[in-house]
């Protein structure tokens, strides 16, 4: 096995595979689709400014993420390992290793803050069912929803959240995540489109739409640019190994270059109808789109207060939000797990209590810096801030940047056409265009953000 990278095929034939190509898109669009789309894309949106943002983020998805997601799987497939072993595989300096070591630790940065935010999302289906005890005031929501995030209660549901995404991964990698990604990805699509049509027929769309279409580029400034490139990385599970490890489970028949192409478009259509659906409803009930991470949690139950059967459609929203976390937090677990196991030689089991242990202590932490926790803070941020600022704005564009070179520069030419090369001459053009934009575009435009973004330029 050690030998894999020698075999002009590739691949590690020996490990489970995704059964079917179907299975593959669900499964990468489900890790892709989740609290980044609908809680982290519309406030972070809201936070620079709308259209200026969108503009930057979707020109960061085309140069940046497609590029880097395939480089990501063609790693992964290669090497048919974890994040930590596909670099040993595939090189033998240690100094690429880094690499795997950023995506574990980034991985569990993020399942922590993430549990926090999903555990909001499963107390929100149990407030739907007893229609947020009537209160729909926006005065009632805000104090309600800051009672409720710096209660012990809180921390509750986010163990409650890690406890359902430990029983999910102790069923093993095909059967959990293959299955539930198929029905609920679908589902929970055509409930956005609904709940868009419904904000597009309030008073504020036209406001809202422009906030978020209309760039107004005096806005965009070096934290913008970050930002957006934090976001980019974050929605798509970039940069920290999480498609090399789920591409490790890929077959030889997928074909890596429109997974990619096919995984962002889904991606950000998501993000895209998720800022659709909350911006008209934020400028109908007079909110400031800036509020940060509660600004989502704040305007959905307004938005089904104001529908028909609002209480059914809550309660479907947050139970396929929910499940939508987990398909995320399933895919983030699967990195450090694969670790544990396949480089630590640990158990499964071990290696799924020992992740789950590591997300419930700096989770729960993460959860009380909205409340008693609150004062403890390093740079100016909370525990929860800036978990979320050092991972997507540091650690996943910092892998991503790395990925993107070893692609471009280390890995041999053979490989990457081995692994995406095809026939015919847009084929060829593709594998070029993905070269030189792993090879320049990338890592100097993740360099130059990033640079900007800590200040360098200023
Ligand atoms: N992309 C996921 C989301 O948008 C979050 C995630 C980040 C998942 C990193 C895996 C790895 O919700």
């Amino acid at each position: 096995m050690s030998s894999m990278h020698h075999k002009p095929t590739g691949g590690n034939p020996s490990r489970v595979q995704f059964n079917t190509r179907l299975g593959v898109i669900a499964t990468t669009v489900g890790s892709a689709v989740g609290l980044g789309n609908i809680w982290r894309f519309p406030y972070e949106a809201g936070m620079h400014g709308g259209g200026a943002f969108m503009l930057v983020y979707l020109g960061f998805i085309i140069v940046i993420g497609i590029p880097v997601i395939t480089a990501e799987f063609i790693i992964g497939r290669h090497s048919g390992a974890n994040v930590y072993g596909a670099f040993k595989r595939l090189h033998g300096s240690p100094c690429w290793r880094v690499v795997g070591a950023i995506g574990i630790v980034a991985s569990l940065m993020i399942l922590s803050f993430y549990s926090v935010v999903a555990g909001w999302t499963a107390d929100y289906i149990v407030r739907s069912v007893q229609n947020f005890s009537g209160a729909y005031t926006q005065e009632a929501l805000h104090s309600q929803f800051g009672e409720f995030t710096a209660s012990w209660s809180a921390v509750g549901w986010t163990v409650v959240f890690l406890l359902a995404n430990f029983w999910i991964l102790k069923r093993g990698v095909q059967k959990g995540i293959e299955k539930m990604s198929n029905i609920m990805m679908p589902a929970l699509f055509v409930l956005l489109i609904v709940f868009c049509i419904n904000s597009l027929l309030m008073p504020g769309a036209a406001e809202g739409l422009r906030f978020l279409f209309n760039p107004d580029f005096s806005k965009v400034d070096s934290s913008v640019m970050l930002g957006a490139m934090g976001q980019a990385f974050f929605s798509l599970s970039l940069g920290l190994g999480c498609l090399i490890t789920y591409a490790s489970y890929f077959s030889r028949r997928t074909d890596l270059v429109r997974t990619a192409a096919t995984t962002a478009s889904l991606d950000t259509l998501v993000a895209v109808l998720a800022g659709v659906m909350i911006f008209p409803a934020v400028f109908t009930f007079s909110q400031s789109p800036a509020e940060g991470p509660k600004l989502v949690f704040e305007v959905l139950p307004a938005i089904f207060y104001n529908m028909q059967f609002g209480m059914v459609w809550s309660t479907l929203f947050f139970v396929l939000l929910f499940l939508a976390s987990l398909t995320s937090t399933i895919s983030m677990s699967e990195i450090s797990i694969a670790y544990f196991c396949e480089e630590r030689k640990m158990s499964r089991t071990v290696a799924t209590v020992l992740n789950t242990v590591i997300a419930i202590t700096f989770g729960s932490l993460c959860s009380l810096s909205f409340g008693p926790l609150a004062d403890m803070t390093v740079f100016g941020m909370t525990m929860f801030e800036l978990f979320d600022f050092v991972s997507s704005n540091v650690l996943l564009p910092i892998g991503g940047m790395l990925i993107s070179v070893f692609v471009g520069w280390v890995l041999s030419r053979s490989v990457i056409d081995d692994e995406v090369g095809g026939q015919g001459s847009v084929r060829r053009w593709l594998v070029s265009l993905l070269v030189i934009c792993l090879r320049y575009v990338a890592p100097v435009c993740i360099l130059l953000v990033f640079l900007g973004g800590i200040g360098l330029f200023d």
